[in-house]
């Protein structure tokens, strides 16, 4: 196909073309102006600083409908943090990965933690791991969604009730997006960067009762940084789970992180954010069921992620060529609709297969989603005529 034969650009454009898998689009409408008043140039320790620390807590607690006797904290490190914090102070020994954030996971437990006796259950992007062979009764780790391979669990019907052993659940990509089963899970972490639209930096650790009465019982047999601590002679450090940090935040981002949670509330909460997240994956896949050169990444379709959207390109042209010229395909579609401020960061991973990542959480408006929808067809022709592959 010559340029000259190429489809003309498509009429409508979104109207913030922000798809990043994270930092994530902030909310609609959002202006510096939500920041107003932040407690800037005030200690995090005076009364208004604890306040606004405090409310992100008992907000996102409420929104995210978390039993009353769970314990949430703000902790340094964004979710990294929060799943690292969780990682040296708890026993996490069946592992789960199904893509590069659960992998990382695995590797701290076996290479830099090396404890004994781990089971590692691993699947390939667009798999779950084989969830019967999971022993409930040792300490899990999971990524509920795994942010670069837009595979999630369609819910926690594997997981018993009664199990003995905790489940440490990284689920950055999932809170406030998708229905955590909480009486499923016993840690579960994320940041603000990701569904609300927030900030890096900072991460949220939720734990359940028995995660506190395992934290009190349980020494492990290394150092803790002081950023890691969260107990205290024996008993949960209480400061980080009423908004006194260990170290100290930026009131800039917790004035942000209250912002989205005030969004969130003024929508109708939940349920809403749940809805937009999965009105978003319906646009995208009623274009895919109609549009022969893409595909999910995910298998089966009750996998598919809802926040991370990935997907693959399986034009029989395409999928002949070697792994790196057919990277280079999503590659020169991202960089295309960059170029005409479309869509900013939807290339794959880079360790996951080739593909695009567009980004479907709670901020991200449905209209501006199908109106990118003819970019990425307009993109890919171009693609290929760019890069002089068959059409
Ligand atoms: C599943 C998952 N875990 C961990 C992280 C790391 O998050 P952060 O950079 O906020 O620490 C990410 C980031 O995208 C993620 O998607």
């Amino acid at each position: 196909m010559t340029a000259s034969a190429l489809a003309p650009t498509p009429g409508l454009r979104p109207r913030n073309p922000n798809f990043s898998s994270g930092p994530c689009a902030k909310r609609p409408g959002w202006s510096l102006e939500a920041l107003q008043d932040a407690a800037l140039g005030r200690s995090h320790r005076a009364g208004i600083g604890k306040a606004k620390l405090a409310d992100v807590i008992e907000r996102s607690k409420r929104v995210l409908r978390m039993p009353a006797d769970w314990r949430l904290a703000i902790v340094p490190g964004s979710d990294t943090g929060a799943v690292e914090m969780a990682l040296w102070t708890l026993r996490g020994v069946d592992l789960l990965a199904w893509e590069s954030f659960g992998e990382g996971w695995v590797t701290d437990v076996v290479k830099q933690l090396k404890l004994p006796d781990v089971r590692t259950l691993q699947a390939a992007y667009g798999e779950l791991p084989d969830l019967a062979q999971v022993d409930f009764d040792r300490d899990v780790v999971l990524t509920w969604n795994g942010t670069t391979s837009g595979v999630r669990l369609a819910d926690g019907a594997a997981i018993p009730a009664d199990r003995q052993g905790l489940v440490i659940c990284d689920a950055t990509s999932a809170a406030f997006a998708m229905d955590l089963p909480w009486d499923k899970l016993d840690v579960v972490t994320w940041s603000w960067q990701k569904v609300l639209g927030g900030e890096g930096a900072h991460g949220m650790l939720a734990l359940s009762p028995r995660a506190v009465e395992r934290l009190e019982s349980y020494t492990p047999a290394w150092p803790l940084p002081k950023v890691f601590r969260l107990t205290s002679k024996g008993k949960l450090a209480e400061g980080p789970f009423k908004g006194e940090t260990i170290n100290t935040p930026s009131m800039l981002c917790v004035e942000d992180a209250i912002d989205g949670l005030r969004w969130a509330e003024e929508i109708g909460g939940l349920d809403k954010l749940i809805e937009r997240s999965e009105n978003n994956l319906a646009a995208v896949a009623g274009w895919v069921a109609r549009t022969p050169w893409v595909d999910f990444l995910a298998v089966r379709p009750e996998t598919r992620s809802c926040t991370s959207i990935c997907l693959r390109i399986v034009d029989p042209a395409i999928t002949a060529l070697d792994d790196e010229a057919q990277a280079a395909v999503p590659k020169k579609i991202a960089s295309l609709l960059e170029k005409e401020g479309v869509a900013f960061d939807i290339n794959g991973y880079r360790d996951a297969p080739p593909g695009l990542r567009i980004w479907g959480g709670a901020t991200i408006d449905t209209a501006d989603l199908e109106a990118l929808l003819p970019w990425l067809d307009w993109a890919f022709d171009r693609a290929r005529s760019e890069l002089k592959l068959a059409a």
